[in-house]
């Protein structure tokens, strides 16, 4: 991120840049001068971030220190940039674009397989979805949508009739919503085996939305009798970020980490991250392809149609309970992914 970085988050204008001395800065993407996107433009020798129009050249704290015009006369007081408040944790940069006094006393969630060399991590090429994020936190916590969009590769519909146990908890000062499965002697769909290599497993499963911009997955996976023995097991945690862009779209990132030194059962030159990144991304194309269908169906008033509620939608209503309150400003948090950091 040695280069300006500009992105839309919840229909802001966000500017990100690592500076010189290597922290993490972000502010508004507006020049103050004639609003041209700051992130189009180039940091200079003296490290100052320099507009691509007229060339206002701006610190790490926002101020502008030169305007190349007018070098003659002192610089405007009001040549600062809005700065948006910002943490930098386990290799993960988070924003808050909206109100600065709306922060709160929360801190993001912790993901500490991202940045860990016990876990080897791939993070796939972010996807913008034309979609609304929830859409997306919906399908993460509901997987009987496993059967039938994703049969054949990690879905099949024996898992949609595993029992799913909710669990509702404040975390980091914020409430999330986990939903969890376990099942013994359960067949694993095809991808699995090829991943792991054991066709007959115990199994537990989680996903947890931990805000509205992290869901965290955790499958734990182990022979018949062996769950719970470290040794014996082997599985994944994924991390989607779901970083709304506007009210119809949003930018989706995750990142898969398997403990470090496992093989792929089917392909021994491969590490088993490595060939989840191979093959995972046709998942993410059914799930796309999901989200946008849905998404569309919006644009038609509702007139008498409304959902239908299953015992599997327990964790999805409960979802949007929480996201509705951090909408109404009753907890909010910094919780809006941005950018992975190297
Ligand atoms: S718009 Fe940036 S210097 Fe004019
Ligand atoms: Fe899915």
């Amino acid at each position: 991120m040695d280069q300006p970085k500009g992105c839309k988050i919840a229909g802001k204008p966000v500017l990100v840049w690592r500076t010189r001395s290597g922290e993490v800065c972000s502010f508004d993407d507006r020049c103050v001068h004639k609003r041209m996107p700051l992130s189009e433009g180039r940091i200079l020798e003296d490290g100052v971030l320099e507009c691509p129009y007229h060339g206002f050249c701006y610190d790490a704290e926002g101020n502008c220190q030169r305007i190349p015009s007018q070098l003659d006369v002192p610089i405007p007081t009001k040549a600062k940039l809005r700065p948006i408040p910002l943490v930098e944790q386990d290799g993960l940069v988070w924003v808050w674009p909206g109100d600065p006094s709306m922060v709160g006393h929360v801190e993001p969630p912790c993901t500490p397989e991202i940045a860990n060399a016990d876990w080897d991590t791939h993070m796939f090429d972010p996807l913008h979805v034309k979609a609304n994020y929830v859409l997306l936190i919906e399908n993460l916590i509901d997987i009987t949508h496993f059967y039938p969009l994703h049969e054949g590769n990690i879905g099949d519909i024996e898992q949609s009739k595993i029992p799913v146990q909710v669990v509702e908890e404040t975390l980091w000062g914020v409430r999330t919503v986990k939903t969890v499965r376990e099942v013994k002697n359960y067949h694993q769909p095809p991808f699995m085996r090829d991943w792991w290599g054991v066709p007959k497993v115990d199994r537990w499963h989680t996903h947890h939305m931990l805000g509205p911009g992290l869901t965290r997955v955790e499958l734990r996976c182990a022979p018949p009798g062996k769950l719970g023995q470290v040794e014996h097991e082997f599985g994944y945690v994924i991390h989607h970020a779901h970083t709304p862009v506007d009210g119809t779209s949003h930018d989706w990132r995750l990142w898969v980490s398997t403990r470090s030194g496992t093989r792929s059962a089917s392909d021994a030159s491969k590490s088993c991250t490595q060939h989840i990144s191979e093959t995972f991304p046709a998942v993410m194309e059914e799930d796309l392809w999901a989200l946008e269908r849905q998404q569309q169906m919006f644009a038609y008033p509702d007139d008498d149609y409304s959902e239908v509620f299953l015992r599997s939608d327990q964790a999805l209503i409960c979802a949007r309970k929480i996201i509705v309150e951090l909408e109404k400003g009753n907890r909010l948090n910094k919780t809006v992914l941005i950018q992975q950091v190297a």
